[in-house]
């Protein structure tokens, strides 16, 4: 079975098994099937893995649909089934005026993705309104829940990449938004494009719109260039190590970090090592945003990841920096 259409690289990898998981029932019946003793992976829209080979196993893909939602004053607690597509969510909040979400725009992934690498952009993270999650546990064949401080979130980060790697199967997440809209406008580019507008009192409609034009200008679209985002979290450094590398990049773009840690732009240090727009192969890097690379038109996967490992290597011998992957690798 082929995969190219269900990863967003549009790499040609093929698995023994695909099964599309619609609800909670089904995930009951694989466990009893024995079928989480084997090796399986669970996708959701497949924008943030790269195939580089054939999957020997099950690939599990989370298609449940569903929305509901519970007013408590100011706050509303909106559930969305793990297959709902992140974007699709996203307005769908937006048209019924549940704010907190709005600057998460045009992420591409599901609901059901959203927690486990803390999905984030334009100054917002995942993190901010997560209330809770329903998640299969693929171990005991039961449904667990867990709440915000269960998750060990942090940047690009929680529990289900770390302790509970590959054990648990979210199902449904609930937000906590907000029915009082509180515009954020931290990301420069986004006061920037208001000013040029002249939109002085902007609307959570207008926050997604301006997000979605402003990653259309940088990222490019997976339905004509195959790509996974970001391919690189962005590195965070102490201070022994930032300060030298300030000294001698006066420019260096940083934000700051907790724990007087500093968290540099990885797309910036691979610019700076001449790769930004250069190919390799059928593989690339984006010509707006070095931090993501690109299927060109027939590209492997292991051509992708070897266009990777020599990233990391430019990095490492001109900054003295290790990049990690943000993308799963299969
Ligand atoms: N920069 C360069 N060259 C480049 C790319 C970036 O010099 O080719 C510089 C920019 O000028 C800026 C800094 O690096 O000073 C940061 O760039 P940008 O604001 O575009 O964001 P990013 O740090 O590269 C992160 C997220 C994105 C998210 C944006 C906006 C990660 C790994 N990536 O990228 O998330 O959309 O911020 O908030 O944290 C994703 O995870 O897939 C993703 C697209």
């Amino acid at each position: 079975i082929s995969l190219k259409a269900f990863n967003t690289f549009g790499i040609e990898e093929k698995t023994n098994f695909l099964i599309e998981v619609n609800d909670n029932e089904t995930l009951t019946e694989i466990f009893k099937n024995d079928i989480f003793k084997e090796n399986f992976f669970v996708l959701g829209a497949g924008s943030n893995v790269l195939f580089t080979k054939a999957f020997e196993g099950y690939i599990i893909r989370m298609t449940s649909k569903g929305i509901q939602s519970k007013i408590d004053g100011d706050d509303v607690y909106v559930t969305a089934q793990a297959g709902e597509i992140w974007n699709d969510f996203v307005w769908y909040c937006i048209e019924h005026n549940y704010a907190g979400i709005e600057n998460m725009a045009l992420i591409p992934g599901t609901v059901g993705a959203s927690p486990v690498q803390n999905i984030g952009a334009y100054g917002t993270e995942l993190m901010y309104v997560f209330h809770e999650c329903q998640a299969f546990d693929t171990h005991t064949g039961n449904f667990a829940t867990f709440k915000k401080e269960d998750c060990n979130f942090s940047y690009r980060d929680s529990i289900f990449k770390t302790a509970h790697k590959g054990r648990f199967i979210i199902t449904q997440v609930t937000y906590k938004l907000s029915r009082t809209a509180h515009i954020n406008t931290t990301y420069g580019a986004i006061e920037a494009e208001l000013a040029k507008e002249n939109i002085t009192n902007p609307s959570i409609a207008d926050i997604a719109t301006i997000v979605s034009k402003i990653r259309v200008e940088k990222l490019p679209d997976p339905s004509t260039v195959g790509n996974a985002g970001s391919f690189f979290k962005n590195p965070v450094v102490t201070a022994s190590t930032f300060e030298p590398l300030q000294k001698e990049y006066p420019t260096i773009p940083h934000y700051p970090m907790p724990n007087n840690e500093t968290k540099l732009a990885a797309g910036w240090l691979i610019e700076q090592c001449g790769w930004k727009g250069k190919e390799y192969g059928q593989a690339g890097v984006w010509k707006n945003q070095a931090l993501v690379l690109i299927n060109r038109q027939n590209a492997t996967g292991q051509e992708i990841y070897n266009l990777s490992e020599q990233i990391i290597s430019d990095v490492a011998n001109k900054f003295g920096i290790k990049l990690e992957r943000e993308v799963n690798l299969l």
